[in-house]
């Protein structure tokens, strides 16, 4: 299986850090916080990687980086022109994954442990899509999932009011007709195609399953919890690495 990171956007959210650098470089623990999303893709089987970023910082990633060498796996770069969302970016995967299943990382997105194991569940499921929940606190700020029994019966993007606590975290399983389904979706009110809307559509077709995420998990993209994810990793790094 291959793995595609999303390392694009602006990372306005913690400017002045990112005026003159990626959000995606700024250190988490004692490395850059993109090599977090490399490492987890090489513990859990996949060495072929795609790395999706914008025109402005695709220089910098790439040195930072490099070909792959020094995590075992092989890198390869695409860059999206204009910052239209998540399903947008992910277009650009479509030649580099042809006919395969694959899993797609966002890169501010820190796992306390290997996505390893759900990975194993996706390969028994075979087709169609998978996603992971986790109960937070503050589910406002992501993608919602409402829930009946034991199923996911729709997402919503940042609802004010939030149905439930399951969120959904940036870590994607997908069949090639990801592809199909991302042309279907229209832009969202905040000029963006949405992973969101892309989800809806595996479920509306029956295709979406869950797993439900074990350890910490954090999306470092506000400044507390980049303070939060570099705190955990500089305690928790070694252990996160020897898995
Ligand atoms: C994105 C997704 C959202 C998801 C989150 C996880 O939000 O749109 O559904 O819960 O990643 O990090 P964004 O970080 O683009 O605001």
């Amino acid at each position: 299986m291959k793995g595609v990171i999303l390392a694009g956007g602006s990372g306005k959210r913690l400017s002045p850090l990112t005026d003159y650098t990626s959000k995606l470089l700024l250190p988490v623990g004692k490395e850059p916080m993109l090599w977090h999303s490399i490492r987890q893709c090489y513990l859990a089987g996949i060495q072929e990687i795609l790395i999706i970023t914008s025109a402005n910082i695709v220089g910098q990633i790439a040195k930072s980086v490099g070909s792959g060498h020094k995590f075992g796996c092989s890198i390869t770069f695409r860059v999206q022109e204009y910052p239209r969302g998540i399903a947008d970016a992910l277009l650009l995967a479509e030649e580099y994954t042809g006919e395969e299943n694959f899993i797609v990382l966002l890169a501010d997105n820190i796992f306390e442990y290997s996505l390893h194991p759900y990975i194993q569940e996706y390969k028994r499921q075979k087709k169609g899509a998978r996603i992971l929940l986790k109960s937070v606190a503050d589910p406002q700020r992501f993608g919602v999932a409402n829930i009946e029994g034991s199923r996911v019966t729709s997402i919503v993007e940042k609802p004010q009011t939030p149905s439930s606590h399951y969120v959904v975290v940036g870590c994607y399983m997908y069949d090639k007709k990801v592809y199909e389904l991302i042309r279907s979706v229209k832009v969202s009110s905040r000029g963006e195609m949405e992973i969101t809307d892309v989800n809806n559509q595996y479920i509306i077709k029956g295709e979406l399953a869950f797993s439900e995420l074990v350890g910490n998990w954090i999306d470092a993209g506000t400044f507390s919890s980049l303070n939060e994810a570099n705190l955990f990793l500089l305690k928790n790094n070694n252990i996160i690495l020897k898995q």
